[in-house]
């Protein structure tokens, strides 16, 4: 079979899908939610952070950063491919530990935090409740709670979904429809007063996204995340036509040669 133009680009990404999620999503997509969920959070000066699920540190970082080298961060992710590249990039400000273990269950003492946060992360945790309970068990006395979900899945990811199930498979597809699984406020409201939490909040802030030009952001995208590997099983063909449908369809949303897109970070803020 020749060698497609699709082809040499879904090649050409070296790394794992942990090293591409830091080079390539965290810069567009992770940073932002970064900068909003932390915003909500309101970090002081000393303060002791947990980021649950945090993936290859962004929040963390961040979290270091504000909180000084006064402070203390702690970052937790059940992936030790995610948490190699975290240990591997420099931060400055308070000191950070990193724990690899599941968020239903923190190898964590009582009261130790004053602040739980998380980034794109709680949808994919099997047993929600139980990973709030832990969270909340966690703080201190008066301890905040702020959370970064992202939802309902918008236009441009509904045309990454549809051409995944149409040229991939649609169990594959389904890995979009868990990233933007939880955002109903009233869900997230009861999920973290039935935990325990005081005070519970949601609320939704847009983000206007600038992401590359469609076929970079259709093959970034797939190497950043867990549908790489399925996407390395289908043949060139269907890899051509999965990137004609997303190129196709994302037509609409590049302005100037710049592909945009608006995407609704829902912020639930809360207090033990
Ligand atoms: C989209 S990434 C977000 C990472 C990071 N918070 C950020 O904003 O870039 C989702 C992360 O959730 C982690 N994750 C999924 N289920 C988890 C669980 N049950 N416990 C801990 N981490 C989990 C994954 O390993 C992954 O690193």
């Amino acid at each position: 079979m020749s060698t497609s133009s699709s082809e040499v680009s879904f090649k050409q990404y070296g790394g794992n899908a942990a090293e591409n999620y830091e080079r390539y999503f965290v810069p567009a997509i992770g940073a932002p939610f970064a900068t909003v969920l932390l915003g909500a959070a309101a970090l002081q000066v000393g303060e002791r952070v947990l980021d649950i699920a945090c993936g290859t540190g962004v929040v963390t970082r961040l979290a270091a950063e504000q909180v000084g080298p006064k402070g203390a961060v702690a970052g937790l992710d059940v992936n030790p491919a995610m948490l190699a590249v975290a240990r591997s990039v420099p931060s400055s400000g308070a000191a950070i530990e990193w724990h690899e273990a599941n968020a239903e269950s923190l190898p964590l003492a009582d009261g130790s935090f004053d602040v739980v946060v998380s980034s794109l992360g709680l949808q994919f945790v099997a047993d929600k409740a139980s990973a709030l309970r832990e969270m909340r068990r966690v703080l201190a006395p008066e301890g905040r709670l702020a959370i970064a979900t992202v939802g309902p899945t918008p236009p441009l990811f509904a045309i990454l979904e549809q051409a995944l199930a149409r040229h991939v498979k649609p169990e594959v597809a389904a890995f979009m429809q868990a990233v933007f699984s939880l955002y109903k406020p009233q869900e997230l409201e009861t999920l973290t007063s039935s935990a325990g939490f005081r005070n519970a909040g949601v609320r939704s802030e847009t983000l206007s996204l600038t992401l590359p030009e469609p076929r970079e952001f259709l093959w970034q995208y797939v190497h950043s995340t867990p549908l790489a590997a399925a996407v390395a099983q289908i043949d060139d063909e269907a890899r051509a036509a999965l990137e004609r449908d997303v190129v196709a369809g994302c037509r609409s949303f590049v302005k100037d040669g710049i592909l945009t897109e608006d995407i609704s970070v829902v912020l639930t803020t809360a207090q033990k």
